[in-house]
């Protein structure tokens, strides 16, 4: 991947042109290099990391320190691409967390933007992160965070009333400044309905093809957890002869829109 760094701006700009954004979790610097080869604009450094790396259960026992390592390992090879890094467990449970967090992921892991999972109860956060030189991704529906809270890995806003609280907070995100939202686990109409009227990018992982970008954890795409992985997901190696033959693949196919298809979209 050659070029300017991709930015915000860049972003937007994309999703004014009608150019879908190729994202894909990363840990590591070698695969950081890959991924950039293979155009992926986004990295997202996610606190998926406990659960893909670490082993754990749920990613509320991933610590600020396992962030800032595996946010910096990413950032030194990452030379082109948007780096974001999760905020993880209450982490940015008041404002002062939060800016202390971000002072650790982006200066010290060189993150570019950090991303927190919530609805309009973050508005003050993201508005006073943004103020002082943190760009917020936000993170509406399927929250693995809450996940004691929401009871279960499952999809948000499949009625009435749950669509209707993630639209408002998608809105309130954006109001307060978030720079891009990423939509976990929600019905292809409420994510492609939510793409069109918001300005912001909106990047879907288990949402259908009516977003302006995808994102996928790069060990299920690369089918490195068998029978593991959401039936969301696509193992783009199964077929292929290399790890960058299957990047490439995935980039071509969010590019194309046509990864999810009709089998990768539940609702
Ligand atoms: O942590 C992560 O990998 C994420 C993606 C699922 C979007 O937040």
């Amino acid at each position: 991947m050659t070029g300017e760094r991709i930015t915000s701006a860049t972003l937007a700009a994309m999703k004014r042109r009608g150019q879908r954004i190729a994202c894909l979790t990363c840990y590591d610097a070698a695969f950081a290099r890959l991924l950039e080869a293979a155009g992926v604009e986004v990295v997202l450094v996610g606190d998926s990391l406990g659960m893909v790396l670490q082993g754990q259960p749920t990613t509320l026992p991933v610590k600020l320190e396992h962030m800032v390592y595996h946010t910096a390992c990413v950032s030194r090879a990452a030379e082109r691409a948007l780096v974001v890094a999760d905020m993880p467990f209450l982490s940015y449970a008041t404002e002062a967390r939060a800016v202390a967090a971000a002072e650790r992921l982006m200066g010290d892991g060189g993150a570019a933007m950090v991303k927190l999972e919530g609805g309009a109860e973050l508005a003050d956060t993201i508005r006073r992160l943004n103020r002082f030189g943190a760009p917020v991704c936000a993170h509406l529906g399927l929250l693995p965070q809450s996940i004691h809270r929401l009871g279960g890995y499952r999809y948000q806003g499949k009625d009435d009333a749950g669509a209707a609280r993630i639209s408002a907070d998608a809105q309130a995100l954006q109001d307060a400044g978030a720079s891009m939202l990423v939509l976990e686990c929600v019905p292809a109409a409420l994510a492609q309905a939510l793409a069109r009227a918001l300005a912001i990018p909106v990047i879907g992982i288990g949402a259908g093809n009516g977003c302006d970008g995808q994102v996928l954890v790069l060990h299920d795409m690369l089918g490195l957890l068998p029978g593991r992985s959401p039936r969301f997901s696509r193992d783009f190696a199964a077929s292929k002869g290399s790890v960058a033959e299957a990047l490439a693949d995935y980039v071509a196919q969010v590019k194309a829109g046509s990864f999810p298809g009709a089998d990768e979209t539940l609702f």
